[in-house]
């Protein structure tokens, strides 16, 4: 059978599976990815991630056909090499990740933008399926996105666009990872929601026993916890705000949403929706619906698979 080994490098975990071309992940695994170390640290677990998934493949007596790896930042037009952007990963410009695994693996290799190709996922196996139009934003340490218009990936001119999670979207506000001011994904991603909880814990005198994260923050709002409950508002505030910008620019057929928080429960689509409802023209929004990624965290996997298959 031909299969592929995709890869999904993040500013935590190294998610790697082999990949089938039905998009079923025949082995899944996950490696610290030591992002914060330095790049050659994160070339040498994505190495050791290729060797797991070739060993087995090779074992089951599978053709490998490749291997696909989404990074977070900008990829090149050639497919090949991260420029930047990717300021989760210490040290990650101008890496040419596709030759150097192609140097110790002889398998052709190709790369793209992580939230590109869950994005690719979500629209060929998951919570796109059989539409043509789709905006895919995941919300994680950052927030990515992928547009997909006509069936196709749409990437802007050489590769170098629909970075969703940079949209301007607080005037005066605080500076991004980036280097602009605002953008969505300082007032929108999990961390951007952690780091106003704590704040507002701190100022506030409260202290926490466990380790505060989007997950602790949820099961604090499902409490009604006040402190939880106007951060998690002020997330969906963000986040719908920029939703509703995109669907006015792209009116897609449905918008979906992946990463953690947004496999937290109904009341996370709910919360999301109101503030859309609010901020959308109706007119761009007829169309369109929102939901939960279904492929879960193995949405880059898998669309990184598919990029080679
Ligand atoms: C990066 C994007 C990436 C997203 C998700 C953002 O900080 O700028 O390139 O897709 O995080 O990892």
């Amino acid at each position: 059978m031909e299969c592929a080994i995709g890869i999904d490098l993040g500013g935590t975990s190294i998610k790697y599976a082999l990949v089938d071309v039905n998009g079923n992940c025949l082995l899944k695994g996950q490696l610290p990815s030591m992002a914060s170390l330095s790049a050659d640290a994160v070339l040498g677990q994505l190495e050791k991630a290729v060797i797991v998934v070739k060993e087995e493949a090779g074992k089951q007596g599978y053709n490998l056909k490749g291997i696909g790896v989404g990074t977070p930042g900008i990829v090149d037009e050639t497919n090949r090499i991260v420029l930047g952007g990717a300021e989760n990963i210490a040290g990650w410009n101008n890496i040419d990740i596709a030759t150097f695994l192609e140097n110790r693996f002889s398998l052709p290799v190709v790369v793209g933008n992580d939230a590109n190709l869950m994005g690719l996922g979500e629209t060929k196996y998951g919570a796109g399926r059989g539409c043509t139009h789709v905006v895919f934003i995941t919300v994680g340490t950052g927030i990515g996105g992928a547009v997909i218009i006509d069936g196709k990936l749409f990437t802007g001119y050489a590769n170098r666009g629909t970075e969703l999670g940079h949209t301007p979207l607080i005037a005066n506000g605080e500076r991004c990872a980036c280097g602009a001011i605002g953008c969505l994904e300082h007032y929108a991603s999990t961390s951007a929601l952690v780091r106003a909880f704590m704040k507002r814990a701190s100022v506030e005198g409260i202290n926490f026993d466990e380790n505060v994260d989007g997950r602790l923050i949820v099961r604090l709002y499902q409490e009604r916890n006040p402190l939880a409950v106007d951060c998690m508002n002020g997330h969906f505030y963000y986040l719908g705000r920029g939703i509703a910008g995109f669907i006015n620019v792209f009116s897609p057929q449905r918008v979906v949403i992946g990463g953690g928080l947004s496999e937290s429960g109904p009341f996370y689509l709910e919360g999301v929706k109101r503030v859309v409802d609010e901020n959308v023209i109706k007119d761009c929004a007829c169309n369109t619906e929102i939901v939960i990624a279904k492929l879960g965290n193995w949405a880059g996997v898998i669309g990184a698979a598919a990029l080679v298959l």
